[in-house]
Formats: C-alpha cells, sequence, structure tokens
C-alpha cells in the first residue's frame, strides 16, 4: 500500500516555526515518527513544498496510490487549485492540520479541501498524520477484504 504524505507552505520550518502553536519537532522528525508507526506493507513517501502548482504536481503523481495525507498548509482555506487536483486523482486523500484550526482565527475555520477529501483530521498536534495513516489503511482494508 502507498501512501504520499504531503506538506505544504511553511512546513519545511515545522520545530523552529511557533512552536507553541506547532510543537518542537522537524519534519524529518515527524517522518522518522510516522516510519516507526507505519505497517510493513505500507510504503511511505515524503514531499513537501511551498509552492501551490508543485503540490498539485504532487498529487497528480500520487494518481493511483492507494492513500494521500494532505497538510496544505494556508492553501487549505484558498486553493480550488488544489481542490480541483484532489478530485481529479483516484487516490483517496485525508486532510491533516497539526493545530485544531477550528480554534484559531475565524479564516482557518474554512476549508476549500475537504469536502472532496475522504476525512479531516485536526488538532492532534504530530498524531494527526498517525491518525490519518490508520485512516486510510482502515478505508483500504474496507474496499479490499
Ligand atoms: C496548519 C493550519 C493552517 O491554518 C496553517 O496555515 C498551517 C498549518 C496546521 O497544520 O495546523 O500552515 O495546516
Amino acid at each position: 500500500m502507498r501512501i504520499l504524505v504531503l506538506n505544504g507552505p511553511n512546513l519545511n520550518l515545522l520545530g523552529r516555526r511557533e512552536p507553541d502553536v506547532y510543537g518542537d519537532v522537524s519534519l524529518k522528525g515527524l517522518a522518522a515518527e510516522l516510519m516507526l508507526r507505519a505497517p510493513e506493507d505500507v510504503e511511505l513517501t515524503f514531499k513537501q513544498s511551498n509552492h501551490e502548482g508543485d503540490l498539485i504536481d504532487a498529487l497528480h503523481d500520487a494518481f493511483d496510490y492507494e492513500g494521500v495525507i494532505l497538510n496544505a498548509g494556508a492553501y487549505t482555506h484558498t486553493s480550488i487549485a488544489i481542490r480541483d487536483a484532489i478530485s481529479a486523482i483516484a487516490a483517496p486523500v485525508v486532510e491533516v492540520h497539526i493545530s485544531n484550526v477550528h480554534a484559531r482565527e475565524t479564516f482557518r475555520h474554512e476549508s476549500k479541501l475537504a469536502a472532496v477529501c475522504i476525512g479531516v483530521i485536526t488538532g492532534f498536534g504530530l498524531t494527526s498524520y498517525t491518525l490519518a495513516m490508520h485512516a486510510l489503511i482502515e478505508h483500504w482494508r474496507n474496499r479490499h477484504d
């Protein structure tokens, strides 16, 4: 089972960026944690970009993956182009956020992406990604068992 873990703008600064909001673990640290927790038959690919078009290309490259874990950062709240890319691909996508976006500024309460994702996980810190991985595994099993 192939899962793409796709992180958007400013998430390259994880661990250094607003640690009171996003914690002190780096993006590399997050990848290591997730790999430790992944079952043997799950192959994780990690990508990060600060650019909207690169994120769209990465989604296209994962067209027929079994799942995508997407933290689109602030593009979550603005990007119809990323929403269209999620709709275009066959892979199921889970939207994740480290912080609880609903407990923050009102502009973070709206997601342009959520409606075309299979679900949203927000507010559990880096555990949001682990929960999303397990959600995708369950989703895949339910369709294939
Ligand atoms: C975020 C929440 C977004 O509102 C913000 O723009 C981010 C990170 C999160 O993981 O909590 O860059 O997606």
